[in-house]
């Protein structure tokens, strides 16, 4: 092949593939290469690409000339990736031949699929109290028309049923408005001591009630972050809200925030808030999925206890944009630790990179 065609495959940004009338490969760029192996100049194609589809379709643009589109699935090691692979016909100094191309689409179709995921997820977090209201207000309707007793008791059920299918619709609702403004770091200063003291007196009828001690362990003074209070609020009410319900009666939950120091992972100045049980813990494998949308260790005790399975979500969302970080740690029996950093300062000082 002449030269200037061979450095065009070399100059594509993707891996490309030059076959000959001949069947055999003529030239690969080094983008190829890396996909397929070393070695390819001169080799059958069908003893690189083995996959069908794709040899029945560079046959057929062989064949014919007409462009084609197909699938070529693989895996890097780490994950499977998915590349569509346009053939198209070039007319080469001595017959047809044909151009692959790989563009590699895997985000594309993981982004399909976590979408499609979550509508799934949704509309079955959803369904659920719905089919137990349905069925109340047909047995409200028949058989428990005249029971007064009955007719209470189902409606308290319908009402903690609909209240969780409206604390569903709002977390979600939350959900996307955090994604939506997630670049935009939040700098309002906010007196973190008290945030937390507040938080705690909220909290303090429900945990009463789970039979768990709240035990606060904040510094007295004045500590300034710059943030969004309100989301700061909710992070904390989530992590002592779980700790709580989770626990069980007994257990201790010790709300714990740090004096400003040096955090390396943030390469800022920062402050830690520890939420820490003595709770039954879980087994440290959750930890990287807890986060996920409706992702729960129990699903079952979460259901029953009115959980969403969105607040941890919020929560990673919520510290991402404050730029901090989320650590989680548990040991089963023993308890767990969720503990959020946060830079001190919006904007680092003048000279240091973000
Ligand atoms: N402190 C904790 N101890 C034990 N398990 C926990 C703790 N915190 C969270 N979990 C587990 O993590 C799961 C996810 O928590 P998350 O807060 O996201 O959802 P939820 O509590 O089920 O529902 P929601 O908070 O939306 O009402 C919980 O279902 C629970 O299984
Ligand atoms: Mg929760």
């Amino acid at each position: 092949m002449k030269a200037e065609a061979r450095d065009l495959i070399a100059a594509m940004p993707l891996p490309a593939v030059l076959i000959r009338w001949d069947e055999r490969i003529d030239a690969a760029n080094s983008e190829a290469v890396a996909l397929l192996g070393e070695g390819l100049e001169e080799r059958h194609f069908i003893t690189v690409l083995r996959q069908p589809v794709l040899l029945d379709a560079i046959e057929g643009t062989l064949r014919d000339g007409a462009p084609r589109k197909t699938r070529y699935l693989t895996s890097d090691g780490r994950q499977d990736t998915t590349f569509d692979v346009a053939c198209r016909a070039v007319t080469l100094d001595r017959g047809p031949g044909v151009l692959l191309t790989f563009a590699d689409v895997t985000q594309m179709e993981q982004a399909g699929q976590m979408r499609r995921d979550f509508v799934a997820n949704v509309s079955h977090e959803l369904r659920t109290p719905l089919t137990a209201l349905l069925g109340f207000i047909e047995t409200l309707r028949g058989p428990a028309r005249e029971d007064a007793v009955a007719r209470e008791r189902f409606l308290e059920i319908m009402g903690n049923e609909a209240g969780r299918m409206e604390r569903l619709v709002g977390d979600l609702l939350s959900l996307s408005r955090l994604e939506a403004e997630e670049r935009v770091r939040p700098t309002e200063p906010v007196d973190l001591p008290e945030l937390l003291r507040s938080v705690l007196s909220g909290l303090a009828p429900v945990a009463e009630e789970a039979g768990v001690a709240l035990i606060p362990e904040l510094p007295g003074d004045v500590l300034e972050i710059a943030g969004d209070a309100d989301q700061l609020r909710q992070v904390v009410v989530n992590l002592v809200e779980n700790a709580v319900k989770y626990s069980g009666r007994g257990a201790q939950v010790t709300l714990r925030l740090s004096e400003p120091a040096y955090h390396p992972r943030l390469r800022a100045e920062g402050v830690e808030i520890e939420v820490i049980d003595t709770g039954p813990g879980f087994d440290p494998l959750h930890i990287p999925r807890l986060t996920e949308r409706f992702y729960r260790v129990d699903s079952h005790r979460s259901r029953e206890m009115g959980g969403t399975g969105l607040g941890l979500a919020i929560v990673k969302h919520i510290v991402n944009r404050h730029r901090g970080r989320l650590r989680i740690e548990s040991t089963p029996g023993k308890g767990s630790t969720f503990r959020v950093i946060l830079p001190l300062r919006a904007a680092p000082p003048r000279g240091e990179d973000a």
